[in-house]
Formats: C-alpha cells, structure tokens, sequence
C-alpha cells in the first residue's frame, strides 16, 4: 500500500485524507500548526509529520495550502525532494495554478496530477476534477483513481476545463448552502421549527439531485414535472424568477471564475 502524505491539512486537504484513508493507504499528515493534523489523525487513524518527512518519504503528496503559498511551500520542500532517488507523485489541489507553473515550481522529476475537487469529498459525495501532468504513468493514474475512489464522482476532464468548472463544483457547494439555508428561513418563516427546515432543505437538494443523476432527465423538466398547472409551485417560480436568481447564480460563477489568483 503506497504512503500518501498530505501537506495543508485544512479544510479541502482534510477532506481529500478523509477519503484516501479509506482506501486502505498509509496517511500522513502534516500541517502548519500541527493540533490540526493530530486532531484528524485521530479521527482517521493518520500518523501526523513535518513537511520534510513527508516530502522525504511518502509515495503520494497532496498539496493543500492556498493557492499563493504554494511558491513558497514547494520552494522549502524542494531540497528533501530533489534528495530523492524516485521523487513522489504530486497532487495539486491549489485553485488557478496550472500544470505549467506547477512543474516549474516542483521540478521535471516530480509528477504531478492537478484537481480540483469539493468539499464533500469528506463524506464520499464529492466531484472531483482531475488532469495528469507530463510524466504521469498509467500506473499512477490508476493508483490515484484507487486513493481517490472513496471521495465521490471522478472526472478527468483537459486542463482548460478545471477552471471553469471549479466556479461551479468547488464553489458550488456554498451556493447550495446558501440556496438551503435561504429554503429553511422560508420555511421558518411560515413555522416549521428550525432543525427540521434545514434537514428538509438538505433532503430536498438531495432528492433533486438524485433524480437528475438517475434519470439523465434535464433540470427543467423535472421543474415542469413539479409545477401543475394553477398550482404553488409555478407561483414560486415566478418569484425566483423576480428575484433573477438564475441570473445570480450564473454570475456567481462566473465572478469565481474571473478571480485572480
Ligand atoms: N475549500 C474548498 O472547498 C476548496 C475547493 C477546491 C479547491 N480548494 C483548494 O484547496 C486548497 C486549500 O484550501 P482550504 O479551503 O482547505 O484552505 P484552509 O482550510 O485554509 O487549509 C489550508 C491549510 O494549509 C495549512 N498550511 C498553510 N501553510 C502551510 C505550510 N507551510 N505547511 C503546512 N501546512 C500549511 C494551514 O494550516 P494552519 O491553519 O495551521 O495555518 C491550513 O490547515 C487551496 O489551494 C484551494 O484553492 C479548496
């Protein structure tokens, strides 16, 4: 069983070690301040290092430290790799780094595979978004399919994709918990208690995304299959619709998509 070593044990990293560990691998883990990797160590079973030890001798490196520390993260561990007779295999999580600047910061002997997942990989429903860089081996593709299966959904898509798809699926989860919070203060508002607005908001975005998924049906028919005739729903429609909010969505998108990095 290969080591996977995960640098930045924050919230996306910590996400990601969540899954691997279910694949059976050795987990390393090491991060900035240190209580964090201990805290899930001990929740999945991790053995907590530095960064030069993971750099040393792990097999795998994920690198999950935002996107403008990564210069300086690469360039302190470059002396430990560059020590290495076969160096390890990269994984970079980091948003608008490209393959490009990712071999000029970790050198032409490192493979590196770039993604871009989301958060709900912890729990095995993620999406992740994945491109090998030059020198990647079938081997390794087929080792990373295996570390990465417990995460949710795999998707290796060309490197100009990972971009434009990250406003939607590594941002997206926020949108969706905006969209759920906003469902249960409705609820709320007409005296649903609560607790019970946000499970039925969670259920519900489940529910819907389920049937998309197992029927391949598009989202707006499953809309129109709602909204009877003279019915509540269309009324409610009509009031997203004044609102612009599929117009607010887009925007929100694409705004995470412009951003510099
Ligand atoms: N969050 C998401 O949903 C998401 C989605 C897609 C992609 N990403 C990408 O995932 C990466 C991490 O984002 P995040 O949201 O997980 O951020 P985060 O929660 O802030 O995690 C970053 C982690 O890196 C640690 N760290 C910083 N410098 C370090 C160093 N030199 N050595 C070891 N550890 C160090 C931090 O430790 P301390 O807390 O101790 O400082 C922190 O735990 C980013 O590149 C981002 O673009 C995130």
């Amino acid at each position: 069983m290969p080591v996977i070593g995960f640098i930045g044990t924050g919230s996306m990293g910590g996400a990601l070690a969540r899954a691997a560990a279910k694949s059976g691998a050795e987990i390393w883990l090491a991060n900035r301040h240190r209580e964090k990797a201990e805290r899930l160590a001990e929740e999945i079973g991790g053995r907590v290092v530095d960064n030069e030890t993971a750099a040393a001798g792990a097999d795998w490196l994920f690198l999950g430290v935002k996107p403008a520390m990564m210069a300086g993260l690469i360039a302190s561990l470059r002396p430990a790799l560059d020590a290495r007779e076969t160096p390890p295999a990269a994984v970079s999580m980091a948003a608008g780094t490209d393959l490009a600047r990712l071999r000029e910061l970790l050198g032409e002997r490192v493979p590196v595979i770039r993604i871009m997942p989301n958060i709900a990989a912890a729990v095995g429903e993620g999406v992740t978004l994945w491109t090998p860089g030059e020198g990647v081996t079938e081997e390794q593709k087929a080792a990373f399919r295996e570390m990465m299966g417990a995460s949710g959904m795999l998707s290796e898509v060309d490197e100009h994709l990972m971009d434009a798809a990250a406003g939607e699926t590594g941002c997206g989860t926020a949108y969706a918990c905006l969209f759920m919070e906003a469902l249960a203060d409705g609820a709320v508002a007409c005296g649903v208690p609560r607790k019970q607005a946000v499970e039925y908001a969670a259920q519900t975005l489940r529910g819907a995304a389920r049937l998309l998924l197992e029927t391949g049906d598009h989202p707006g028919a499953l809309k129109d299959a709602v909204c009877s005739p003279g019915g509540s729903t269309i009324q409610g429609v009509r009031a997203l619709e004044r609102g612009a909010f599929r117009s607010a969505v887009m925007e929100a998108v694409i705004a995470a998509y412009e951003k510099e990095f």
